[in-house]
């Protein structure tokens, strides 16, 4: 994330850590360069708009301990990066709750011919009121209301990349002084439940995957039916594997009642990994690293998105439904049902506190090499996970750590690739010749001029 606390909170003090120099350019080539080294698919930015400003009614813990604020816009580093590297790819979250599909179907495509087809867009809705209230709304819309619209902003957005300018449109011929037939360049309208398009032409040429790779993030079941009508990749977690299990089963099964096949959606988790050559030497730098941590940050950050300032409850008060829909009447609707369940029966807000101890709730894998591969082993025989999205914890270190130690024993028991195939980001995550969105994605049929 283009930002100095990501999700790991407080560790952004640890003596080795770099993440303040997000806002230099050789952080982000340095960056690219490392994990193209590492033969990763891709560097996903997280980003957020708005401010982690619930807990205290403000932002004491947030400031003081960068909590994803301040916050640099993630598009920009993309160019940085893909002039530095050859074959990595790019996913950029951007939330569409507050854009347009005619200027933003520019700013991707833009994104995909500097690159070379190498751009994704990671869809999210937003969850906070403090980036509704940003651009003059009273508080967010409502959980659901947000899917519906970003529906609508999809069918746009293809109308725009898919439906436009045909694949020859662009004749590029000096001697007959044509640079593109206008016959082949079609203009578009959308008149939606949420978005008007009248009558235009797309401003962008056709780039190599026309449409970004599309990844979700996303927990609620109306985000996972979103994810199964559009998305390629869905980012997603759970608190257990069998939760997890449940939920990758789930959006593969709304992939294939959006008239897709099971495996044309990757399903990735969170991965926090604190690894050395020997147990004790991981264990210790574990250690060393929570001694930095911010449980108080990662407070700040969580209870954002539920809409709960925690800080109207005694550390030892018990937090129930009652007093909840007490506090916040219409909570649920707003926050959707998957943060609104943040509170178990019993949660208190010292138990939030001690569940973060390590400045997020994400329980890290910490060991040797082969006892890290075993466990993702594991995992993914357990979920049926396609991949994994690796947090950073002290960075660089986190990445070197998992690409010197890891990535060499995955490759040993044949479960990573030695190589980069050639072709744009969505060949290589699901073959050669699959530059395109497929023709069973719902994209496709905006393609009227085939
Ligand atoms: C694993 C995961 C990662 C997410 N990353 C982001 C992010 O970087 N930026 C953001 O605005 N929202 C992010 N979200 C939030 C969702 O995209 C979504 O807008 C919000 O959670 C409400 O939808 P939901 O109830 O379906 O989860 C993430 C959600 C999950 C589950």
């Amino acid at each position: 994330m283009n930002c100095v606390g990501h999700i790991h909170h407080g560790l952004w003090k640890h003596p080795r850590d770099n993440s303040v120099d997000y806002r230099k350019p050789e952080y982000w080539i340095e960056l690219g360069k490392l994990l193209e080294k590492g033969l990763f698919d891709a560097v996903f930015l997280a980003d957020i708009v708005g401010v982690y400003d619930v807990l205290g009614d403000g932002i004491d813990v947030t400031a003081r301990e960068a909590v994803q604020l301040p916050v640099n816009d993630p598009g920009y580093v993309v160019p940085l990066m893909a002039q530095a590297t050859k074959h990595i790819g790019f996913g950029v979250t951007a939330n569409l709750t507050y854009e347009h599909p005619y200027l933003f179907a520019r700013r991707f495509a833009t994104l995909d011919h500097l690159t070379n087809g190498r751009i994704g867009w990671n869809i999210v809705t937003g969850y906070l009121d403090s980036a509704a209230r940003g651009v003059g709304l009273k508080q967010q819309i409502d959980h659901d209301d947000r899917y519906d619209r970003g529906d609508d902003f999809m069918d746009a957005f293809y109308k725009l990349l898919e439906g436009s300018w045909e694949d020859d449109a662009v004749v590029n011929d000096r001697e007959r002084g044509i640079y593109a037939d206008p016959a082949k360049i079609h203009r578009v309208s959308h008149d939606g439940p949420f978005y008007r398009i009248d009558n235009v032409y797309n401003l962008t040429e056709p780039s190599p995957q026309r449409t970004p790779v599309l990844y979700q993030a996303g927990a609620s079941k109306r985000g996972n039916q979103f994810a199964g009508r559009h998305a390629e990749c869905v980012f997603t977690g759970g608190p257990d594997r069998p939760t997890l299990a449940r939920i990758v089963s789930t959006i593969r099964g709304q992939a294939v009642e959006a008239g897709r096949g099971r495996d044309d959606v990757k399903i990735l988790s969170g991965l926090t990994v604190v690894v050395d050559t020997n147990e004790k030497a991981a264990r210790e730098k574990f250690e060393e690293y929570r001694a930095y941590s911010s449980p108080e940050g990662a407070l700040a950050h969580m209870v954002s998105g539920t809409g709960v300032d925690l800080d109207r409850f005694g550390l030892d008060e018990e937090i129930t439904d009652e007093t909840l829909e007490a506090l916040y009447p219409g909570r649920l609707k707003r926050v959707g049902e998957a943060r609104a369940g943040s509170f178990a029966a019993g949660t208190t807000r010292r138990k939030l506190l001690e569940a973060r101890r390590f400045g997020s709730q994400q329980a890290p894998l910490v060991g040797t090499p082969s006892q890290v591969a075993d466990e993702i082993e594991r995992i993914v025989a357990e979920t049926d996970l396609d991949g994994f999205n690796l947090t950073r914890t002290v960075a660089p270190e986190s990445y070197r750590d998992f690409i010197e130690l890891v990535i060499p024993e995955l490759q040993e028991r044949g479960l990573y690739k030695t190589a980069y195939e050639e072709g744009t980001l969505r060949e290589k995550l699901f073959g050669a010749g699959r530059a395109r969105l497929p023709d069973n994605h719902h994209a496709a049929s905006f393609r009227t001029w085939k």
